[in-house]
């Protein structure tokens, strides 16, 4: 069976390295998995006062939220935690109140960074308000990854072997995450 997977990365910036690393985590999934990466830069900030009318803009986010079967999060980490652009997309989606698009979608998170705690922190916040928000997350494996010059090969693939295979076995497991989430409902 087909699952549209929605991919959130946490970063704007041009060559994200988040960005080259959702990109090559899609390469390694089986071909059941159909990916799609949602803009969360084109929100405005959030405000309550948008609640009785939401902008064009969120509400096809929303939608695209609600119409995924799974999601992943691929996140750096800011100052110990997740960026204030990916907090503002997830609070977006969890509004008007009622409306939470994000619930019951099976998540898997993961990140990379240049500090040595590989997005842990951030990843850990992150986990925290999913878990508020009702969206089930794989617990296991944890992906925590640094950056070093030569990590993505030239067509931006993972260029070391072990870790192609680690996060290969990271994605099977995402994969068989929203496959038992999508089969319960
Ligand atoms: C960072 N960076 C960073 N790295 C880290 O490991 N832990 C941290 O707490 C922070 N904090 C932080 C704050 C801010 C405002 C910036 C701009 C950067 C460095 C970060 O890992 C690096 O910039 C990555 O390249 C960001 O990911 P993308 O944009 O390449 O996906």
């Amino acid at each position: 069976m087909a699952y549209q997977i929605e991919v959130v990365v946490g970063s704007l910036r041009r060559d994200s390295f988040n960005k080259q690393l959702a990109h090559a985590l899609t390469k390694l999934a089986s071909a059941d998995l159909n990916f799609s990466f949602v803009d969360i830069g084109v929100l405005p900030l959030y405000s309550q006062d948008y609640d009785p009318d939401f902008p064009e803009v969120a509400r096809k986010f929303k939608q695209q939220i609600e119409s995924a079967d799974g999601l992943l999060f691929v996140t750096p980490e800011y100052n110990r935690s997740m960026p204030g652009v990916l907090k503002n997309a997830l609070d977006w989606g969890s509004r008007p109140w009622g409306a939470n698009s994000w619930k019951d979608k099976p998540a898997g998170v993961c990140g990379i960074s240049l500090g040595a705690t590989g997005t842990a922190l951030a990843q850990q916040h992150l986990r925290n308000v999913l878990a508020y928000l009702d969206v089930p997350t794989l617990g296991q494996p944890e992906i925590f990854l640094k950056y070093s010059d030569g990590f993505f090969d030239e067509q931006g693939a993972i260029a070391s072997e072990d870790t192609r295979q680690f996060l290969q076995g990271f994605i099977g497991r995402y994969e068989a995450w929203v496959e038992r989430h999508v089969a319960k409902k």
